[in-house]
């Protein structure tokens, strides 16, 4: 078994081959003149391990041209983060349906195909492939339990995120719960805690995405109104898109923490061990 890597998940993919106990293959990346991607690999197996995820364009055609570069061995393709997946519903006349276009191009001359925390599961249906999702609940709830918080306090953002945040409670047997948006006129929202109160708390809001952290942004200066203690942010996959992270740090969240799936300065835990077993689960 090889493990190789697009240019965006390098780190991963090099803890996904110790965790498999297996080679992470070198491969070179360039461009041609007019802007094109180039790669080439240095050596091949029978039995190869693709990683790439897609934060963007760019990233979809390097996996693309790794998949075909593989030609004639058996793949295994783990996409850590599926980007365009958020795109599932048509909600105009006249649009694609992007997470069905991304699945169906990297289905392409692969055996399976693994993602992370994929914003909707039923997106893997798209995939021509047997295609399974790995949830990190688990990994966001180790590392939380070894930050020093004070009666922690796990928060969803919405409803949808709650069972993740259930499971990532559950890790340290911790309370959670999740936030409740109340529009109190045309402009104001409140959030709140659904059940319990923040008052006097570290809160940890888990999400499976921060994008442009505009959710966070407000859950917190709301939860601090509120008499929380601090508050912070893990989350599987940090997109950090639009100045992010340094919009959610001067709004006083006190940690901004994701996984590898995208590498960041800021992945704290990563999703490698998670892939690895899964991987060799599924082989055996
Ligand atoms: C949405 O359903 C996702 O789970 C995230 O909550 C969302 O993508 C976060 O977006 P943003 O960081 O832009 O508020």
């Amino acid at each position: 078994m090889l493990v190789v890597s697009t240019e965006y998940s390098q780190v991963l993919a090099g803890r996904i081959a110790g965790a498999l106990e297996c080679p992470l293959g070198a491969v070179r990346f360039t461009r041609f003149p007019d802007g094109e991607h180039y790669l080439r690999l240095e050596r091949t197996d029978p039995e190869m391990v693709v990683v790439g995820s897609i934060p963007d364009a760019d990233a979809l055609v390097e996996l693309l041209l790794l998949v075909d570069a593989c030609e004639g061995n058996e793949v295994t393709l783990v996409v850590p983060y599926l980007g365009y997946a958020r795109q599932d519903k048509k909600f105009h006349e006249g649009e694609p349906l992007s997470a069905r276009a991304v699945c169906r191009a990297i289905s392409g001359g692969v055996r399976q195909v693994f993602t992370v925390n994929v914003h909707d599961p039923s997106v893997l249906s798209h995939f021509r492939v047997r295609a399974q999702d790995i949830s990190i609940a688990g990994e966001i709830g180790r590392y939380l339990g070894s930050r020093p918080l004070e009666n922690p306090f796990i928060l969803a953002p919405d409803d949808g995120a709650s069972a993740f945040a259930g499971t990532v409670a559950a890790t340290c047997g911790w309370d959670w719960d999740h936030l409740e948006k109340t529009r109190i006129s045309g402009e104001e929202v409140r959030m709140e805690p659904r059940n319990l109160d923040a008052a006097g708390r570290d809160v940890v809001i888990v999400d499976d995405i921060i994008s442009t952290g505009g959710t966070l942004v407000t859950a917190a200066r709301m939860l601090r109104a509120q008499g929380a203690g601090t508050v912070s942010s893990a989350c599987v996959h940090g997109v950090l898109a639009e100045g992010a992270y340094s919009r959610l740090l001067a709004s006083g969240l006190s940690e901004v923490a994701c996984s590898d799936t995208i590498e960041r300065a800021c992945s704290r835990f990563s999703a490698g061990q998670a892939i690895a077993d899964r991987i060799l689960g599924c082989s055996s």
